[in-house]
């Protein structure tokens, strides 16, 4: 997610693991050993450094029907010129009706250059740089200041839902080619991305991203949230998405009555698991990589590979197999295949 998201997939085969131990180890499931419940230490609105009212006011200027907006998070050096920042608004504009998304979105920055940048292309962004804490850099995962930051944005998010607005969070490394909209479950209250899917939406075994998720904001998503975040004191020294494939399975889920649906690959896809057929692509996550010059550099030639393809859609020519992305390419080798899942996946030829 957010900063380097490729801790995410470093984690994959450890979280594939950990699916097997929750389904097969009961106990895991009951996370509430002692009488410490999260959930009932909650207090809401209590993040020390949102400025409500700011913010509310750019959720309202930025949001669209249905009080929706699009979020993603930024900081310094992945805000500097031709670096990610750059890349993710270049998608909304090249996107196929995309660039209307641009005024919803809605660019949360982690420090002051950051903020400083994004003022000077876009109209809404939101400092959130907290007290004393730099996020600035390449974020290293899981230093404490990496989970910190993590968690930081699980407690932003659900400031955004106690406020009324519904989002789609998106990783600044999601480049956005089609409206995702139409591809979203229609009674699902989360849907969240993976790195590799199973083919089955509702299957909780599938290995999410939390870098790209669509959450409407009702009591149970407000409840979820809660949860979720308080649920890192009972999982400490775990970031945000593997206590997501915990609690996942956690009876307090039904119980909330919170229904989670898991995004297809084929529309929302990534390095891990690209989106094979250009025709269908919403969005395409740089996961699956290691280190933002490798991102960075895939990036730009899958920007470069979208460009072709609608050029040649225009053309009207005949878009023999169906396009193809030529990435990744940088991203492959910085990721090691001892950390991809290999039994539930088919990896191909990948060496
Ligand atoms: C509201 O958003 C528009 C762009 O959608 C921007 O031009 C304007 O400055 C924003 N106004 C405020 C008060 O943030
Ligand atoms: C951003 O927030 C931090 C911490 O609250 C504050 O110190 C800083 O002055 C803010 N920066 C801007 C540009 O508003
Ligand atoms: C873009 O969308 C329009 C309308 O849905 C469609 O007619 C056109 O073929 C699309 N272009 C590409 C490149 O997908």
């Amino acid at each position: 997610m957010g900063i380097m998201d490729s801790g995410h997939n470093n984690k994959t085969a450890a979280s594939v693991t950990l699916a097997c131990l929750v389904l097969y180890d009961s106990s895991l499931i009951l996370p509430f050993s002692g009488n410490y419940n999260p959930f009932f230490a909650t207090n809401h609105l209590a993040s020390s450094d949102v400025n409500i009212t700011e913010l509310k006011s750019i959720l309202k200027n930025a949001t669209m029907g249905g009080n929706t907006v699009i979020i993603t998070t930024l900081n310094d050096a992945w805000a500097e010129p031709d670096s990610m920042f750059d890349l993710l608004l270049e998608s909304f504009r090249i996107g196929n009706q995309t660039e209307r998304f641009l005024k919803h979105l809605v660019v949360v920055t982690l420090d002051q250059k950051a903020y400083a940048r994004c003022i000077q292309l876009h109209p809404h962004c939101y400092n959130l740089s907290t007290n004393g804490m730099d996020f600035s850099g390449e974020a290293y995962f899981m230093a404490a200041d990496y989970l910190k930051m993590m968690w930081r944005r699980i407690d932003f998010l659900r400031t955004v839902l106690d406020l009324g607005y519904s989002f789609v969070f998106t990783d600044a490394d999601i480049m956005w080619f089609r409206d995702p909209f139409p591809k979203f479950h229609k009674n699902a209250d989360f849907q969240i991305a993976c790195d590799y899917f199973n083919g089955n939406p509702s299957s909780l075994r599938n290995l999410p991203n939390g870098g790209f998720n669509y959450v409407k904001s009702n009591k149970k998503t407000i409840k979820f949230y809660n949860f979720w975040y308080n649920s890192r004191v009972t999982y400490p020294g775990l970031h945000d998405q593997d206590v997501f494939n915990k609690i996942k399975f956690n009876p307090f889920i039904k119980k909330v009555g919170l229904s989670i649906r898991f995004l297809d690959t084929a529309y929302f896809g990534g390095f891990c698991q690209p989106s094979k057929d250009l025709n269908k692509v919403c969005t395409m996550h740089a996961n699956c990589c290691v280190g933002l010059e490798n991102k960075v550099h895939d990036l730009e030639i899958m920007l470069g590979d979208w460009r072709k393809y609608t050029k040649s859609v225009a053309n009207q020519m005949a878009y023999r197999s169906k396009g193809s992305w030529t990435v990744p390419q940088l991203c492959r080798g910085s990721f090691s295949r001892k950390h991809t899942p290999k039994k539930d996946h088919n990896q191909g030829s990948e060496s």
